[in-house]
């Protein structure tokens, strides 16, 4: 499989309705061009996020903002929306909210120069890290080497480049956790085993590999899922990775290898038959029913733990009331919850088989991965009453939290992992300075953190930008900040914390009274402090980085993949 060579992905489109002008780098979604290749998340590939709604609908990754007001003092980048998705990010809320255990980890393949787009990733760990997460920055040297074919000597001197600049940044050595993938024993140990989880066939579904594809690149790939799922060796713990959106398909297998790892499986259901979550839905909607007129009107227990009522209500009652003109699908589709005819029927023979077997709210434990003596552990460690089925445990005293930690306990005491599934956040692309992507390949179009800070200068001084063709024009309309690539630097770094600067820069030019010739200039000075402050930065951390155990030296013999 051939695929492109590294380049950031560009992003052009809307912040969304509900975007505050001035903090927000809001834009254009609507071009033409943009549409045409819609949605494509491709982590070896060019693509270009031309539709950043598209990634909530088509692959379930949640609107930021959603989750923004859990989040306590959120970043900038947070808050100007430059962070806009996540998967699964309230528990790393909750943990920065109540001083529970978390970690951060992102990777960073050194195929060229860190950039200003690497920088919004460095600060979301470090900013974690400051938060009290375990934090984890790792060079994905296994995948440059194998997927992007990068010899070593270039390898190791980019993995530097991105070590120096991320300790520059604030990243706390003594606290956190850098290594390269190459160098990682047990890293490698847990590769190997999730690799006897993940399946080819979920790799060509995924990444679009084939029959040409190398070995090397798949092993490269279980290596990140190791990755992701490495801060959760010394036990489980909510973990957030920092991401572009290209990286979401390596998010979604993560979790879906740290379910498969598991030794059980939690789910609830209504009796001893097994019935997947629609039927589960309308067999509880029968039950709640049937209950609250067994019990003369008064609302019967809702769920397991807590059980008051009846437990007289069978399962054939329950097939013969969904198949009566009493069963009133409007109440479930009005909580979402689609019922077809289908799902209804299987529903109905699997109640019939059980015949008159009571309907009773349980949690499950189905029998995933368990060794033997996991599973008898399990069996022990359920209080209250219960009942043994091959491979699942019925638990009628327990709540679904519960049984969800009880679960894990025995898990890790019996040798397992108990992992939970990481999280994610993802940010925006930046626009290239030249107008397109912003890609490594084309030094104009991005800053490099290594760059001369006259050369940062330069750049930003002949970037495009959101203006009109006149100054006369500029001063009627307002500039186009929504546009502009200058404006997405004050947004994305230059104004820093100072949202009260963000917003002027904005108002201003969007207002006409900021012109671009002075806009530029005022950017340009800010990105040559920045670089200047950068490089000294750097400077100071190569003692830290020396004192490190991570060669930089691989000496390694091989020949470039892909
Ligand atoms: N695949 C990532 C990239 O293309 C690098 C990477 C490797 C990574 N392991 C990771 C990112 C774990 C996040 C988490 O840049
Ligand atoms: Fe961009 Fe500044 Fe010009 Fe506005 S004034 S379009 S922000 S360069």
């Amino acid at each position: 499989m051939t695929r492109d060579r590294p380049t950031e992905t560009d992003a052009r489109t809307e912040a969304g309705a509900d975007s505050t002008p001035g903090t927000r780098p809001a834009t254009d979604g609507g071009d033409a061009a943009a549409g045409a290749d819609a949605v494509a998340l491709d982590p070896w590939g060019s693509s270009t996020v031309s539709d950043y709604r598209k990634l909530f609908e088509e692959f379930g990754i949640e609107e930021f903002d959603d989750a923004l007001p859990e989040v306590p003092e959120p970043h900038y980048l947070m808050r100007r929306g430059v962070i806009f998705g996540h998967r699964d990010y309230r528990p790393i809320a909750a943990a920065m909210r109540d001083g529970g255990e978390f970690a951060v980890l992102s990777g960073f393949m050194p195929t060229g120069d860190p950039h200003v787009g690497h920088k919004l990733v460095f600060d979301e760990i470090i900013w974690h890290q400051e938060r009290g997460a375990d934090a984890y920055g790792l060079i994905a040297d296994l995948e440059a080497h194998s997927a992007r074919g990068l010899p070593w000597d270039e390898i190791d001197e980019h993995a530097r480049d991105y070590l120096l600049s991320l300790l520059a940044l604030g990243f706390d050595a003594d606290e956190g956790t850098l290594y390269r993938q190459s160098d990682n024993r047990e890293l490698q140990d847990l590769a190997f085993e999730l690799g006897s989880k993940a399946r080819f066939s979920e790799f060509e579904a995924i990444y679009g590999f084939d029959g040409e594809t190398s070995v090397s690149h798949m092993q490269s790939v279980v290596t990140q899922m190791a990755d992701i799922l490495y801060p959760q060796l010394d036990g489980p713990k909510p973990t957030v990775i920092p991401v572009g959106p290209d990286q979401d398909p390596h998010v979604r297998l993560a979790r879906d290898l740290a379910a498969k790892m598991r030794f059980f499986k939690v789910t609830e259901a209504y009796a001893s038959f097994e019935a997947d979550a629609l039927e589960r839905d309308v067999i509880a909607e029968a039950h709640r029913t049937l209950s609250v007129e067994a019990s003369g009107g008064s609302e019967a227990s809702e769920g397991p733990g807590e059980r008051g009522g009846t437990d007289s209500v069978r399962c054939e009652d329950a097939a013969a009331w969904l198949e009566s003109g009493e069963f009133d699908r409007s109440r479930l589709e009005s909580d979402g919850v689609g019922v077809s005819e289908a799902v209804v029927e299987s529903a109905v023979s699997k109640l019939d088989a059980a015949g008159k077997e009571p309907l009773r709210p349980r949690v499950r434990f189905l029998d995933r991965n368990a060794t033997e003596s996991a599973f008898e552990a399990l069996i022990d460690a359920v209080e209250g009453e219960k009942r043994v089925f091959e491979g699942h445990v019925d638990a009628f005293d327990l709540s679904r939290e519960a049984a969800e930690e009880l679960a894990r306990e025995v898990e890790i005491d019996e040798g397992g992992y108990g992992f939970l599934p990481p999280s994610s956040i993802y940010h925006r692309f930046m626009t290239g300075l030249t107008g397109g992507k912003m890609s490594s390949s084309v030094p104009a179009s991005h800053i490099s953190l290594l760059d001369d800070p006259e050369d940062g200068y330069d750049k930003v001084k002949s970037a495009t930008t959101g203006g009109r063709e006149t100054a006369e024009l500029q001063r009627e309309l307002g500039g186009e900040a929504d546009k502009c690539p200058v404006y997405e630097l004050y947004a994305y770094l230059l104004a820093g914390d100072d949202d009260e600067f963000a917003k002027e820069v904005y108002d201003e030019c969007v207002g006409g009274e900021r012109l671009c010739g002075d806009c530029k200039e005022q950017a340009a000075r800010l990105m040559r402090e920045f670089l200047e402050d950068h490089r000294e930065k750097r400077e100071e951390a190569e003692a830290v980085l020396a004192d490190l155990d991570i060669d930089l030296d691989s000496n390694r013999r091989g020949v470039a993949g892909e």
